[in-house]
This record gives C-alpha cells, structure tokens and sequence, in this order.
C-alpha cells in the first residue's frame, strides 16, 4: 500500500478543483489521495488586499513531505505553465523530494490537441485561471489532472508499494 499526499497552495480556488480531480483519477486508479496544504505566509491584511478567500479549516497542513507531481494553474497561455514546474524543481531538490514527471505517453491526445484551449504539459497538469480569476478548470483539464493523479499512484506503488 502506497499513501499518496496530493499537496498544494491556492489562493483562490482553481488549484483545489484540480486538486479534487487528481484525488479522483488516484481513487479510480485504486489508490487512495490524501488531501493538505502548505502554510500561509501572507498576512491577513495581505490577504484582504489581494480579496483571498479563508482557507479550508478541514485540510491539514503539510509536515513531511517525500514525492511529489506539479500541476499548474496560470492567469493566461505565456504565465508559466511549463516555467512554474521548472521553477519548482529547485525546491523540491532542496527538500530533497523526488519529482515524477507525467510525461506524454498517459495523455498525448490530450495534451496536444489544438481544437481548445487548455493547460497542462508533460510537467504536469493545469489550468487557466483568465486575467480576472473567472475561468474556472475545463473539463479536458479536469481529465489530463485525473490521469496525472492515477499515473502518479502507480508510479509510487512501483517503486515504494
Ligand atoms: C502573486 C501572484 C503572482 C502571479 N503570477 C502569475 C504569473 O506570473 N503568470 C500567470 O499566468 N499568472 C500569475 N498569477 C495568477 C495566478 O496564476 C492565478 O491567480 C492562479 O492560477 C489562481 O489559482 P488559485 O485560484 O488556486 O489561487 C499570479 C497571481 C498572484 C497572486
């Protein structure tokens, strides 16, 4: 058995909805996600300014990290889809966390249909949030974000189950 921590940060929501569709793709995949999140560093004040909502009281906070996925959530096409996961491989190698890639192979017509538009790459998932926040996860992003979170669970049963 392989416990799978899906850890994220989201200020205003997009992140959470793809956070629940990775939760689901681990579940049909027969594992099992648990749910947390990282500390908030901003002040309160900050965080009125910026129209942040509350935080979820019921998700815990993360202690202990091990492995990790990324997935994305960007205001526009050029705001870091594949940049923000590059980004964030200097932290993981910090905390000496292993990163598994999701890689082509799960999700090519996915992710490289140009019928619509849609986040993700072969970092991981994503989304785009819109320069105001109202766009809200596709379903194709939704579906790119579940097959990420099966595919990470089998990843980690491989190598730690
Ligand atoms: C401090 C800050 C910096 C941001 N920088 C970028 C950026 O460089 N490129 C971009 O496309 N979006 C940027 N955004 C927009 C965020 O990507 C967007 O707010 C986020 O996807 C919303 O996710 P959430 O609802 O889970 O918080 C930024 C937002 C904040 C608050």
């Amino acid at each position: 058995m392989v416990k799978i921590a899906i850890v994220y940060y989201s200020m205003y929501g997009h992140i959470k909805t793809l956070v629940e569709a990775e939760k689901r793709g681990i579940e049909k995949a027969g594992g099992t996600g648990d749910v947390f999140q990282i500390p908030e560093t901003l002040s309160d004040e900050v965080l009125a300014k910026m129209s942040a909502p509350s935080k979820p009281a019921d998700i815990t906070v993360l202690e202990d990290p091990s492995l990790a996925g990324v997935f994305i959530s960007t205001a526009s096409l050029g705001g870091g889809q594949e940049s923000t996961a590059l980004a964030a491989m200097s932290t993981l190698a910090h905390h000496g966390i292993i990163y598994v890639p999701f890689g082509y192979a799960k999700a090519f017509a996915q992710l490289t249909d140009l019928s619509e538009v849609h986040g993700g790459s072969p970092w991981g998932a994503g989304t785009f949030a819109g320069p105001d926040g109202s766009r809200q996860p596709t379903a194709r992003e939704l579906e790119v974000a579940e097959i990420q979170g099966a595919e990470f669970y089998k990843t980690a049963l491989k190598h730690f189950g």
